[in-house]
């Protein structure tokens, strides 16, 4: 028998290490590292191997592929770093092995939810009283909201789709901005609802939904089953619809309100930006993530409904062997979620929101929203360097020379030059580079390294 306590001393110590290297090494590999990393995985052996080679092994094949998404200068996508607390909650989570079912699986894990789903709640201004499901990330936290909204408006259609499916339903209209996040489309397809079903009202040039033509909209449509989504933090933009108008003019025609909040949802968690997403509390349900801006691990995402009942008819299930469930004090978390057996995300969260408190939290997003308007501020005074959008949360979005073809290759010169990471992106027809600040240990020095690194990449561009 293996000594599982020095594997995982040693794990915890390669961790650690991983992220201590973060900050100093290449932020990313280059993409043909892939290669190298499926030979050094080897094929499968006939013999077994000893746990601590297993991980030396795996180590040695793995890491020259990792990614320093934990450091500092990584700005892609929009992908939080992992605080230390929540970190190492994580690995109990994993020691723990925990199934999240149920008081019965796990007292622990079922207390935990519900305690860090009620911090989350209070910390976003969400409704009391609002049920909370721990989910893989935005994409699932957005299906579950759009679950329950496809059963309240179709109930009140007296439309049982649960137990009927949507064969011979009445039509569920979704309405929503042109631009949506593309998760949005992809639960409308696994919710059977289908991508048809949504009307796209034009955005503004920020990203915000035309609240105007949204309420024409609404207000053009005959009686029937109606889901408006809605949403706060457009993925290139950052830019948040306007919730106030948005909610009334889908309430005055009874549709639901899903609010697609994955980063941009923590706006409400400080008073700096609290006004960004004002009338966020007035919707139904909503879809935000842990492991983009909370800075907790992978994967991590939360759906609230206003409508507990709605959001428990979507997703609970029970079976004869399945004991302990709807009974006791303590809520079922799995009444919640689409799966049946499921990590014990909640440990992390809680870890995540104990290392901060309130005042860490408002000061986490309050400092990614000024470490993005430096990058904005420092950006423009480059020449033949323009910034796309209005910096209002934490999202950046630069063009150079007016150029696809130099924007483009300088987004692959700075992710060559391995000092700093970002994306590239089309917004409004033009290519420009994409630069998400979502990680806690990003300081204004990695912030004035990269824009060295974008100023240097776009001299030799335009030299070209
Ligand atoms: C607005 C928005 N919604 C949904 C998602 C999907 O979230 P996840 O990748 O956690 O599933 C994202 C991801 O960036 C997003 O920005």
């Amino acid at each position: 028998m293996a000594d599982l306590a020095a594997l995982l001393t040693d794990a915890a110590a390669r961790v650690a290490d991983h992220r201590a290297q973060a900050a100093a090494g290449p932020v990313a590999p280059s993409p043909d590292v892939v290669t190298t990393v499926r030979s050094a995985l080897g094929s499968l052996r006939d013999e077994p191997t000893e746990p601590a080679q297993v991980i030396d092994e795996l180590v040695a094949a793995v890491r020259p592929g990792l990614v320093a998404t934990t450091g500092p200068r990584y700005f892609g996508f929009v992908i939080g770093g992992a605080f230390p607390a929540a970190t190492a909650a994580d690995i109990l989570t994993t020691g723990w092995d925990q199934p999240a079912f149920n008081a019965v699986t796990s007292p622990a894990a079922a207390a935990v939810e519900e305690v860090a789903g009620g911090w989350l709640a209070e910390l976003l201004g969400l409704p009391a009283g609002v049920s909370v499901g721990f989910v893989t990330g935005g994409q699932a936290a957005n299906t579950v909201g759009l679950a329950a909204a496809r059963h309240r408006v179709l109930a009140h259609a007296g439309w049982d789709v649960e137990r009927d499916g949507l064969a011979g339903a009445p039509p569920v209209r979704v309405i929503a901005s042109a631009e949506r996040h593309a998760t949005i489309d992809r639960s409308l397809r696994l919710l059977g609802l289908g991508t048809r079903a949504v009307t796209a009202v034009d955005a503004d040039a920020q990203g915000r939904i035309d609240v105007p033509a949204l309420a024409r909209t609404l207000d053009a449509l005959p009686p029937g089953p109606t889901v408006v989504c809605l949403q706060a933090g457009n993925v290139n933009t950052g830019a948040c619809d306007d919730l106030v108008t948005g909610v009334a003019a889908a309430h005055r025609i009874g549709a639901w309100v899903h609010v697609d909040g994955a980063f941009g949802l923590w706006a409400a968690a400080s008073p700096a930006t609290r006004g960004l997403v004002e009338g966020l509390a007035g919707a139904d349900s909503w879809a935000t993530d842990g492991h983009k801006w909370l800075n907790v691990p992978y994967d991590s995402g939360y759906v609230f409904c206003a409508d507990p009942a709605a959001h428990r008819a979507a997703m609970s299930f029970t079976a004869s062997y399945l004991t302990g469930h709807g009974e006791g004090e303590v809520r079922a978390p799995s009444d919640y979620v689409p799966e049946s057996s499921r990590r014990a995300r909640g440990f992390a969260t809680w870890a995540a929101l104990r290392e901060l408190g309130r005042s860490g939290v408002a000061e986490l997003v309050e400092r990614c929203c000024a470490l993005a308007r430096r990058f904005g501020d420092r950006a423009v005074d480059l020449d033949g360097v323009a910034v796309l959008n209005d910096v209002v949360l934490n999202q950046v979005l630069l063009r150079f020379g007016d150029d696809d073809a130099a924007t483009d290759a300088v987004v692959a010169a700075v992710q060559r030059s391995g000092e700093a990471w970002m994306g590239a992106t089309t917004w409004q027809g033009r290519r420009a580079m994409r630069i998400s600040v979502s990680n806690a240990t990003t300081s204004e020095d990695d912030v004035d390294r990269a824009l060295l690194a974008v100023s240097t990449a776009w001299t030799a561009v335009a030299r070209r």
